[in-house]
C-alpha cells in the first residue's frame, strides 16, 4: 500500500467591500475599470423579470458602452424560481453563449437573484467571481451580504447551496423607491430581526422612525442599510461557515422558513419571518429569557411595520409542525431554536452554543395558538 499526503493548507482572503448609497451603477463601472475582478472583460448579468428593465438593462448597457462583453440572463421573479431548474437553464444559456472561466457574474436584484446568481457563479467552471448589486431591502438587509448562496427544493428552502463570497456588494438605496410596499415590508422583517438580535438602539430607532423609512427619508434608509450591514458582517466575520455564532442570524427562521414552504410561497420570506419571530419571542418568554412585555414589544414592532404575526387560516398547522424538521439546525432528529435575550441580544446557552433543543410539544403548542 502507498499513502501520499496531499498538502493543501492555504490562507484565503475573501474580504470584500460593501458600498451603500444612491445610484451606484457608475461606481460599479469605475470599480470594474480599476480592476475589481482583474482582467475579466466578459460579464453575465443575472436578474429577474421585476427589475431587469429598471436596473439590469441600464447596467448592461453601461458595460457594453465601456467596451465589455455582456449578456443579460433574466428569469421570472419570485421565490418559486429559486430552483435547480432555473439555475440549470441559466448555466446552459451561459454555456451556449460561450461563457467559460474568464467571466464574472453580476447579480442585479433582490434576495432571490443574489442567492441564485451567487450559486451559479460558485459552481460555473468551478467558480467565477460574482458581484452583487442589491436592489431590494431584503437583499440589502440579509441576502447579498455573507456569501450564502442557495436554491430551494420541494422539501424546503435553501437546502442546496454553498458559501461563496462576492467580490463586492452594492446596496443601492435609490432602488427601494420602486419596490412594491409588500416587498419593502418583507425586507423590514429581516431588519427588525437584526435589531432584535444585535441592537437595542436600532430597535428603538425602528420604533420611532418606521414611517420615515417607508417614506424613503434618506437619514432613515441610510441608518437601516448601514446598521443591517454592521450587525450582519460582524457576525459573518467571526463565523463565516455557521459552525456556531452565525446560527443567531436564523432567529425566527425555524418556524419562518417552514411557514414559507407550507404556504407554497404565497407568503414572502419576510412575511413568513414575522410569524416565525412571533413564535420565537413567545418561546423566549416561556423559557424566561425575555419578559412578556418585551415579547409584546417585538410583536408590536412587526405590526407597526405592516406585517401580520398570525398564521394564515389556509396553513395546515400539523404540516407546519412536521416541516420544522427540515430546518438546518435540527441535530439527531431534535428541533433546535435560537432565542432572544431581552431586546437586542441573543441567548448563549453554553460557550459558542446559540441554539437549544426544544421539545416538539412546546413548538406545537405555540404554533397552535398563533
Ligand atoms: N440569512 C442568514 C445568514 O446569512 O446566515
Amino acid at each position: 500500500m502507498s499513502v501520499f499526503n496531499v498538502e493543501l493548507k492555504k490562507v484565503v482572503d475573501d474580504s470584500y467591500e460593501i458600498a451603500i448609497g444612491y445610484e451606484l451603477s457608475d461606481q460599479l463601472l469605475q470599480d470594474i475599470g480599476k480592476g475589481l475582478v482583474g482582467n475579466i472583460r466578459r460579464f453575465a448579468v443575472i436578474s429577474d423579470s421585476n427589475v431587469s428593465d429598471l436596473y439590469a438593462k441600464p447596467i448592461s448597457q453601461k458595460l457594453l458602452d465601456a467596451g465589455y462583453g455582456v449578456d443579460l440572463f433574466v428569469f421570472s421573479a419570485g421565490e418559486k424560481s429559486k430552483t435547480r431548474e432555473t439555475k440549470a437553464r441559466i448555466e446552459d444559456a451561459m454555456l451556449e453563449k460561450g461563457y467559460r472561466r474568464d467571466c464574472c457574474v453580476i447579480a442585479v436584484g433582490g434576495g432571490v437573484v443574489t442567492d441564485l446568481a451567487g450559486f451559479v457563479a460558485g459552481t460555473y467552471g468551478r467558480g467565477v467571481p460574482v458581484i452583487h448589486y442589491a436592489t431590494s431591502l431584503l437583499a440589502a438587509a440579509d441576502a447579498s451580504v455573507g456569501g450564502k448562496t442557495a436554491v430551494d427544493t420541494p422539501l424546503a428552502t435553501n437546502l442546496i447551496g454553498l458559501f461563496y463570497q462576492p467580490k463586492k456588494v452594492y446596496i443601492d438605496i435609490a432602488c427601494w423607491r420602486t419596490l412594491p410596499e409588500r416587498q419593502l415590508r418583507s425586507g423590514m422583517a429581516e431588519t427588525i430581526k437584526h435589531a432584535c438580535l444585535g441592537s437595542k438602539d436600532m430597535f428603538e430607532f425602528l420604533e420611532e422612525n418606521m414611517e420615515d423609512i417607508y417614506n424613503n427619508e434618506k437619514f432613515a434608509c441610510e441608518y437601516i442599510a448601514e446598521n443591517n450591514c454592521k450587525i450582519k458582517y460582524g457576525i459573518v466575520e467571526k463565523d463565516e461557515r455557521e459552525s456556531g455564532l452565525r446560527e443567531v442570524l436564523n432567529l425566527g427562521h425555524t418556524v419562518g422558513r417552514a411557514i414559507e414552504t407550507v404556504s407554497d410561497y404565497k407568503l414572502l420570506h419576510g412575511e413568513a419571518l414575522a410569524i416565525g419571530m412571533a413564535a420565537m419571542v413567545q418561546m423566549s418568554a416561556q423559557f424566561g429569557y425575555m419578559s412578556e412585555e418585551e415579547a409584546a414589544r417585538v410583536v408590536a414592532l412587526y405590526h407597526k411595520a405592516g406585517l401580520s404575526t398570525a398564521i394564515p387560516e389556509y396553513i395546515d398547522r400539523e404540516a407546519l409542525v412536521k416541516k420544522l424538521y427540515t430546518d438546518k439546525k435540527v441535530r439527531d432528529g431534535k428541533l433546535r431554536f435560537v432565542l432572544e435575550k431581552g431586546i437586542g441580544d441573543i441567548v448563549e446557552f453554553a460557550p459558542q452554543v446559540y441554539a437549544m433543543p426544544v421539545e416538539e410539544s412546546v413548538a406545537r403548542e405555540i404554533i397552535m395558538a398563533l
